[in-house]
């Protein structure tokens, strides 16, 4: 795939999916969330790909944020569109994405940075990493789903003051109201991620974008969740990789999914 503001790669059955605007410390313009939507598409079609780790380039950010400079003469209407738009495309895209998608957490992670690390399924940090919402500092708020993924991520205390104040979190803060899963140094960010992403990839793909899909519509005011996972848990006995993982276990040797 060819790209101007993200590179992709892929090693056996990992993708990695690295946002590549370090001179603007790698803020999402409208090209960067578009290349994202088309990535994260293709890699998610594609059944050779069974786990995506997304980063950004070099070591000072994640991501810093949404593109100030092409907002900053926005009206309401255009303010609207630009969250819609962007929910649609990149942040609801990536939570309901059927594979599995872990942010690696390389620097900043503020704003629309963190609002996309938050879309992930699960989050990794390096120590220098720095996590907030800053928005309310511009005169707006979190518009990618912020002020709805944080709550649930931390609690609904803690994200009223993250929000409020501008602050951020240190990596260790982040562990600590478990908005991240793990810290560890920068250099080790991508390789950690990578063993955890080759122990997702030995698993069934069709269980595990079935587990998403259950564990996201719990989360739903509209969707009742036990029924959700009633109805998916039915689904995976019609799959392949039930006959084969089942089949595995009985006959005392590894699945192969
Ligand atoms: N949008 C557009 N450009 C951004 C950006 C963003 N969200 N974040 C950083 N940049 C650009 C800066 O304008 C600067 O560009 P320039 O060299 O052309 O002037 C470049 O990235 C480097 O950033 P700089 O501010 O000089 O680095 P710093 O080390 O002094 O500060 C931050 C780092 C992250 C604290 C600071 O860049 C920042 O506060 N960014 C905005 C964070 C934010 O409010 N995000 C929410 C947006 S809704």
């Amino acid at each position: 795939m060819n790209f101007q503001n993200i590179l992709t790669t892929q090693e056996g059955k990992i993708a990695t999916i690295t946002i590549n605007r370090p001179q603007k410390l790698n803020a999402l313009n409208k090209a960067t969330i578009e290349e994202l939507h088309l990535a994260f598409k293709t890699l998610s079609q594609d059944k050779s790909v069974r786990a995506i780790i997304l980063t950004g380039s070099e070591t000072k950010a994640f991501v810093a944020g949404a593109d100030i400079s092409e907002f900053a003469d926005f009206d309401v209407t255009q303010g609207s569109e630009l969250a819609r738009k962007g929910q649609e495309l990149l942040f609801d895209f990536v939570e309901n994405l059927p594979t599995p998608v872990i942010a690696a957490i390389n620097g900043f992670a503020l704003g629309g940075g963190l609002e996309l690390a938050m879309a992930a399924h699960f989050r990794v940090a390096s120590s220098n990493a720095k996590m907030g919402l800053p928005e309310v500092s511009l005169g707006v708020i979190p518009g990618y789903g912020g002020t709805q993924r944080l709550p649930k991520l931390i609690g609904k205390g803690k994200a009223m003051e993250l929000i409020m104040t501008a602050g951020m979190l240190t990596a260790d803060e982040a562990l600590h109201y478990k908005l991240v899963n793990y810290v560890v140094p920068q250099e080790e960010l991508l390789d950690f991620c990578s063993k955890l992403a080759t122990k997702i990839s030995g698993n069934s793909s069709t269980a595990i974008a079935a587990a998403i899909k259950a564990v996201n519509d719990g989360f739903k005011n509209d969707v009742n969740g036990f029924e959700s996972e009633i109805e998916s848990f039915g689904t995976c006995f019609g799959t392949a990789d039930f006959k084969e993982g089942t089949q595995a276990f009985l006959e005392k040797r590894k699945p192969n999914f």
